[in-house]
């Protein structure tokens, strides 16, 4: 942010060339008290450079830096404290808040594509928590991409191919039923497949049978693709409700089984670049360190490897991503490393673009949250739950409101999206409806709720922003707030740059906590102060909608 770059050019102006402009902007740190003013600069590593302490290099630094945006420069224990004047930053940090609106914080078109991987949920299985991490830390990344100046394809890589499709089919024309698939497709097919799973303990041959249809599957056996196509539709169906309730877009579904035709090329250009070998009778490519890549099994069908191998360098023809993400669990570690590093012995440049974006589990009591065996967990059923208990705390807190219903969606679906976001992505959650629904605590609720705070103390003083009229703010208590204000650009780019939304809502949480403090301490419909301070209040409601909007989280008005 500006101020830190002014700091850093400062520094520049006395260091010379003991450090690169670069280091220089990335050693500013914040202090860890507040008496210690709003930037500092470390010493410590000059000291190698004059050969002197870094309490005399603080001293001298502070004594010869000239900074107009500070009231005071002070040397403290090898450091550089820069106390910033308040009211110029405050008034500078609301107007410019105030006159860019929801493009506060935004970079320039980039012209670059990333590509994100995101959700891309098994057909004729449960829709599983893992699914809904992906699916709302993938968005999120895609919303803050785009503030970045990216231009963002999310892609939906349906597990929609393999051996247990053969299965399925298999237990269909044993035991299925089309009027019970079509009324609970997941639930159904489900069942379906574990009865096989059942069935085939006892007789084996089963699986035999199921490997016969996969491979009709394969060969494009009509009547076989006919069922397939149809179990992937209502599959997709239910999976489409819940994007609807989450209000999260795709551009494309492509899924494994859209990489069939796409494989053999593949796996010709790796035995031409000599990096296919045989291992037990299958083909694979050696990566150093880890366990070969499985590309071809000894009956030679393709696996998952060979199908994003395939997907990689359709996406690079298509798109021509700068950058491509895959956000996955955790527990696909190996996986993704065996990719990349064959797409890397093919000579492929653009692969260096691409990461993994791993995730922690969604724990309930502790334990991993199964959505298999019996007691399906159905994500539907839980965002309903969710929606149903903040249309319950709705009716106590608000009871008068309009559309209820329309906020208790976007309370309840942003409880559950805050919630998987706040804390950053490798920690493993605990899934708790009642501590995500609270209005107070660290909560998406409590976010949302400050926010109609603001947009209400807004109507009531009539506010409307004048650009000639710049606010002139002198509270001792907003000081806080600005700060946080100011640094909301850095944020963004920094979530951006460690693939970490936890990062936004974390300083959602600190502007809301401060903010409410002000909100007691101040009395902001104060007749003098109005404009002043009414004009924070919307600064404040512009920074905490755009943060929510970029976690994937609406910002209602009231509540
Ligand atoms: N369908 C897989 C699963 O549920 C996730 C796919 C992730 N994306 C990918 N390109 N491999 O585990």
């Amino acid at each position: 942010m500006q101020y830190k770059q002014e700091f850093a050019n400062a520094l520049i102006q006395v260091l010379g060339e003991a450090l690169t402009e670069e280091n220089i902007t990335v050693m500013i740190e914040k202090p860890k008290f507040n008496s210690l003013g709003d930037l500092a600069f470390p010493c410590f590593e000059l000291a190698k450079h004059y050969r002197k302490s870094p309490n005399s290099i603080a001293e001298e630094i502070a004594n010869k830096i000239d900074l107009k945006i500070a009231y005071k420069v002070e040397p403290v224990g090898g450091y550089i404290n820069v106390f910033l004047k308040k009211e110029l930053v405050s008034m500078f940090t609301i107007s410019k808040i105030l006159k860019e609106g929801e493009q506060y914080g935004s970079s320039p078109n980039t012209n670059k594509v990333m590509t994100i991987d995101l959700s891309s949920p098994n057909i004729a299985k449960p829709f599983s928590m893992g699914h809904l991490r992906s699916t709302v830390i993938g968005n999120s990344l895609a919303l803050i991409a785009e503030k970045q100046g990216y231009q963002v394809v999310r892609i939906n890589h349906l597990g929609d191919w393999g051996t247990q499709f053969g299965k399925l089919i298999v237990a269909y024309d044993m035991w299925g039923n089309e009027e019970k698939v079509k009324k609970s497709p997941i639930k159904e097919l489900l069942a379906l497949y574990v009865k096989f799973h059942v069935e085939a303990d006892s007789d084996p041959t089963l699986n035999d049978l199921g490997r016969a249809a996969f491979k009709k599957l394969e060969e494009g056996d009509e009547g076989t693709i006919e069922l397939w196509k149809w179990f992937r539709e209502e599959s997709l169906n239910e999976f489409m409700k819940i994007y609807d309730r989450l209000g999260i877009p795709f551009d494309s579904y492509h899924g494994e089984a859209f990489y069939n035709d796409k494989m053999e090329s593949v796996v010709e250009e790796l035995k031409e670049k000599g990096l296919l070998v045989e291992s037990d009778a299958a083909q694979v490519v050696e990566v150093e360190n880890f366990p070969p890549c499985l590309i071809k099994k000894s009956d030679g069908t393709t696996l998952y490897a060979t199908r994003d191998l395939a997907a990689a360098i359709y996406r690079q023809e298509k798109y021509h991503f700068d950058k491509s993400l895959y956000v996955v669990g955790n527990e696909q570690t190996l996986h993704f490393k065996q990719l990349f590093t064959v797409l890397q012995k093919m000579g492929y440049q653009w692969q260096e673009g691409m990461a993994h974006v791993p995730f922690g589990m969604i724990l309930k009591d502790g334990k991993k949250m199964s959505t298999r065996k019996g007691k399906v967990v159905l994500l539907e059923e839980v965002i309903k739950e969710a929606i149903q208990l903040a249309l319950t705390n709705i009716e106590e807190k608000n009871p008068n409101l309009d559309n209820k219903e329309e906020i208790a969606n976007q309370v309840g679906v942003g409880a559950i999206i805050f919630h998987d976001l706040k804390s950053y992505r490798l920690n493993d959650i605990e899934f708790s409806l009642e501590d995500m629904l609270r209005f107070e605590g660290e909560t998406g609720p409590y976010v949302q709720y400050t926010h109609a705070r603001a947009a209400s103390l807004l109507k009531k003083g009539n506010y409307s922003f004048k650009e000639d009229n710049q606010p002139n703010l002198l509270d001792e208590e907003a000081w806080p707030i600005i700060k946080l204000l100011f640094s909301f650009p850095e944020v963004i780019g920094k979530a951006l740059d460690d693939y970490d939304p936890s990062q936004i809502a974390k300083t959602l949480l600190e502007i809301s906590k401060a903010f409410n403090k002000y909100y007691a301490a101040v009395k902001i419909l104060d007749e003098d102060q109005l404009y002043n301070r009414l004009s924070l209040v919307s600064a404040v409601k512009i920074v905490l909608k755009e943060g929510l909007n970029l976690l994937g989280i609406q910002a209602p008005e009231q509540m």
